[in-house]
C-alpha cells in the first residue's frame, strides 16, 4: 500500500515502470525537519534537484518551504510551482551569464556564488541593470563528508566553492562593488551524509568566517549550510532531523544569524517507490538467478552510478522457493543492475516489485537511453491519487526531432 491506495491497483491502472509518491510522508518529513529547528530563525529551501515534478514542488511550497534551484530550468519550474523569487536561492558551480541575468532580473533571495569570477560576472550584470544582486559566497571547508566520492562536495579537491582561508580576502575585495550585496555565506559538503559531525564542522566553519566578516564591517544576515542529511536505504539507524538540529544549533546560535537549509533527499527519498513488473526469471549456471524487471538504469540510475543500495520488495507475497538473484533491468548493459545477490522467493513473470526509497534522485535522473519513454508518476494522498506526470510516449520523444 501507499497510504490507503493499493500499489498493485496503481500498477494495473497506469502501467509500469511507475513512480508513486506519498504526500503524507513528504508532509511528515518536511514538518519533522521544520520542527527540529523551531525556536531558531530558519528557512528550509527544498532542493529541487532531488525531485522537481511540479506537483511535488507545489506540495513543498504549500507546506511553507522555499526552493533551492541549481539551474535556470529549476528556477523556471519553481516559479511555475508558485514560489516567488524571494523564496528561491540559486546555487550551481557553472551558472551561465544567461542564468545569472535571469536570477538578477527576478530578484531571487540569494545567489550562492561559487568563485571570484562569478562574483565579478554578477556584479557586472547587476550594474548593467542598475541594481544590486544579493549574494552569498560558497565556502569549501575542506571537510570529508564520508559519503560516496561522487556526491561529496566539501573537499578542497572538489570543484565547489572557494577555500575557507580565501573567503575573508575575497569578501573584502568585493564588498564595495556597487552591483553586490553580501547577504550570507553558503556551504554544502555532500549528500547522503549519515554522520552529523561533518555537517556540524561545516557549519562551524561558516560561523567562524561570519565573525571575521563582521569584524571587517561586512554585515551578512544568514548562513546557508546546504543539504546533505542522509536517509536509511537499508534499514540501519541514521541521524534524525532532531539529531541534525541538535548538532547544528549550538554551533550556529552564537552567530545570531538566520539559518538556511537545503534538504532534498531527506524529505523526498522515503516518500517514493518505483514499481516494476518482472519480465523474466533466468537461471545462471552458478545456481543464482537473474530477475529481469521492466525498469532499470533508465528509471533509477543510483545503483549503477554510485553502487547505491535500494531495497527491492515484492508488492504481493511470493511463495516460491528462496533464490539468490541479481535484480536487473532490460537495458543493453551489464551495469543495468538494480540489486545484486538478493535473497527472495522465486518470482514469476508478471509479479510486481517495488524499489523502495526512490523518491529522491530517481525520476529526475531518468533518461531515454534505448529510446525508453520516461515513466509516469503518481501522487497519493490518503485514499486519493492522481497522475502528476503522464508517461512519455514515443511521439513526445520524436516531437523534438526533424
Ligand atoms: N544544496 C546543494 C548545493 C546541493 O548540491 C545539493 C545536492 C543539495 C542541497 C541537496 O542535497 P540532499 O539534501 O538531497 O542530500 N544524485 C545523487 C545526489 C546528488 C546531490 C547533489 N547535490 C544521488 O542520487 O545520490
Amino acid at each position: 500500500m501507499c497510504e490507503d491506495v493499493s500499489l498493485a491497483q496503481l500498477a494495473a491502472s497506469e502501467g509500469t515502470p511507475l513512480y508513486v509518491y506519498s504526500a503524507g510522508i513528504v508532509t511528515a518529513r518536511y514538518r519533522a525537519m521544520d520542527d527540529a529547528f523551531r525556536g531558531y530563525p530558519h528557512a528550509l529551501h527544498y532542493a529541487m534537484k532531488a525531485n522537481s515534478t511540479l506537483s511535488i514542488a507545489r506540495l513543498l511550497r504549500s507546506l511553507g518551504a522555499g526552493a533551492d534551484a541549481n539551474s535556470g530550468g529549476e528556477i523556471d519550474v519553481a516559479l511555475r510551482a508558485g514560489f516567488i523569487p524571494e523564496q528561491i536561492v540559486f546555487t550551481g558551480v557553472g551558472k551561465t551569464p544567461a542564468e545569472l541575468a535571469q536570477a538578477i532580473d527576478l530578484g531571487v533571495k540569494t545567489i550562492n556564488a561559487e568563485s571570484e569570477g562569478e562574483l565579478d560576472r554578477i556584479d557586472r550584470l547587476a550594474r548593467e541593470r542598475g541594481t544590486r544582486a544579493r549574494v552569498a559566497l560558497r565556502v569549501n571547508p575542506d571537510i570529508d563528508a564520508r559519503s560516496h566520492p561522487h556526491i561529496s562536495t566539501g573537499l578542497k579537491a572538489n570543484k565547489f566553492g572557494v577555500p575557507a582561508d580565501a573567503v575573508r580576502d575575497i569578501c573584502r575585495r568585493f564588498a564595495g562593488r556597487e552591483g553586490l550585496e553580501f547577504t550570507g555565506l553558503h556551504t554544502h559538503v555532500g549528500s547522503q551524509i549519515t554522520d552529523v559531525d561533518p555537517l556540524k564542522r561545516a557549519a562551524a566553519t561558516v560561523v567562524a568566517l561570519a565573525k571575521e566578516l563582521r569584524d571587517d564591517g561586512i554585515a551578512i544576515d544568514h548562513l546557508d549550510v546546504g543539504g546533505g542529511l542522509g536517509v536509511s536505504y537499508d534499514g540501519s539507524e541514521v541521524p534524525s532531523a532532531e539529531d541534525y538540529a541538535e548538532a547544528l544549533l549550538p554551533v550556529v546560535r552564537e552567530s545570531g544569524l538566520s539559518l538556511i537549509l537545503e534538504p532534498g533527499r531527506n524529505i523526498i527519498a522515503p516518500a517514493g517507490v518505483l514499481l516494476s513488473y518482472v519480465v523474466d526469471v533466468k537461471d545462471r549456471p552458478d545456481g543464482k538467478a537473474f530477475v529481469i524487471l521492466d525498469a532499470g538504469m533508465t528509471e533509477l540510475m543510483r545503483p549503477m552510478l554510485y553502487g547505491a543500495f535500494h531495497r527491492i520488495e515484492p508488492v504481493l507475497c511470493t511463495s516460491g522457493p528462496e533464490i539468490v538473484a541479481d535484480i536487473v533491468g532490460p537495458l543493453c548493459e551489464t551495469s543495468d543492475t538494480l540489486g545484486k545477490d538478493r535473497r527472495l522467493g522465486r518470482p514469476q513473470p508478471g509479479d510486481l516489485f517495488a524499489v523502495l526509497d526512490a523518491g529522491a534522485y530517481g525520476a529526475v535522473m531518468a533518461s531515454n537511453y534505448n529510446r525508453r519513454p520516461m515513466p509516469a508518476e503518481v501522487l497519493v494522498d490518503g485514499g486519493r491519487w492522481s497522475v502528476i506526470r503522464r508517461r512519455q510516449t514515443i511521439d513526445d520523444l520524436l516531437a523534438l526531432e526533424s
